[in-house]
């Protein structure tokens, strides 16, 4: 039965997803993996569409972490490709629905062809503000928080902070995005129960929504499903209720 988005009462303002199986999903059709990121790609882009129709505000997806370097070189080319031809293929949606494009990683790390086209449409879209498409690339969590930590102790020793007022929100404040409130609702497919090296910090009190399809398989009606659940869940952040 399909998802009514009238009777979701509390849609989060934020959902983080790790878009995994794209590689069985093209094994079990018999193809390349490359094949089953391209399928991926236009899950991607159904998703964008479907957040962005249910009000929520900032979608972040987990589109190659630090240790995705060490796949084969060809892998790692064609998802370089992958980026750039899905950049192209989405302009259009992020205009329509006013979508802004961050990005949030080692920007530095990725090949220039594809830092020169994500700066093109994150400066293209730099002025949207209903919503934001955050692209994790060259992603890694502890790597985030090692390098606020560096920039902490830095200000700390140029006297610029005091190391006993350090806090939850000094982390915070010195993560990669440190405006962007944390993800309510983390979805992550084809039913592994890991966390990956994926926003350690930022989703301490997220609720999990674990489904066994494939990335590429996952799209629009099953983005609202996760919803519906989302919807049926009591948060509680810890205390009672
Ligand atoms: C994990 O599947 C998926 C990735 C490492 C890449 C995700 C990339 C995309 C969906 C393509 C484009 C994305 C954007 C934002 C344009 P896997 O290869 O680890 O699958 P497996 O575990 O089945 O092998």
């Amino acid at each position: 039965m399909s998802v009514d988005l009238q009777n979701l009462e509390n849609i989060p303002r934020h959902v983080a997803l790790i878009m995994d199986g794209n590689g069985r999903w093209a094994q079990e059709h018999g193809l390349s993996r490359i094949e089953g990121h391209k399928e991926g790609a236009q899950s991607v882009r159904s998703v964008l569409r479907a957040a962005a129709r249910a009000g929520i505000e900032y979608l972040t997806v987990y589109a190659f972490s630090t240790e995705n370097w060490k796949r084969p070189p060809q892998e790692v080319d064609g998802l370089m490709k992958l980026l750039i031809n899905s950049l192209n293929s989405y302009e259009q949606e992020l205009h329509d629905n006013k979508i802004r494009l961050r990005v949030m990683g080692q920007f530095e790390r990725l090949p220039l062809p594809v830092r020169m086209r994500l700066q093109k449409t994150i400066d293209a879209t730099a002025d949207y503000t209903d919503h934001t498409f955050i692209v994790a690339l060259s992603y890694g969590s502890r790597t985030e928080i090692a390098d606020a930590a560096r920039r902490i102790a830095e200000k700390a020793k140029a006297g610029k902070l005091d190391p006993k007022k350090i806090d939850e929100q000094t982390v915070a404040d010195h993560l990669y995005l440190p405006d962007v409130p944390d993800p309510e609702l983390m979805i992550r497919t084809s039913g592994e129960l890991r966390l990956s090296n994926f926003l350690l910090w930022q989703l301490s009190y997220s609720e999990f929504y674990i489904t066994e399809t494939y990335w590429p398989d996952f799209r629009e009606e099953h983005f609202f499903k996760a919803l519906e659940a989302y919807n049926a869940r009591d948060r509680r952040y810890g205390g009672v209720r």
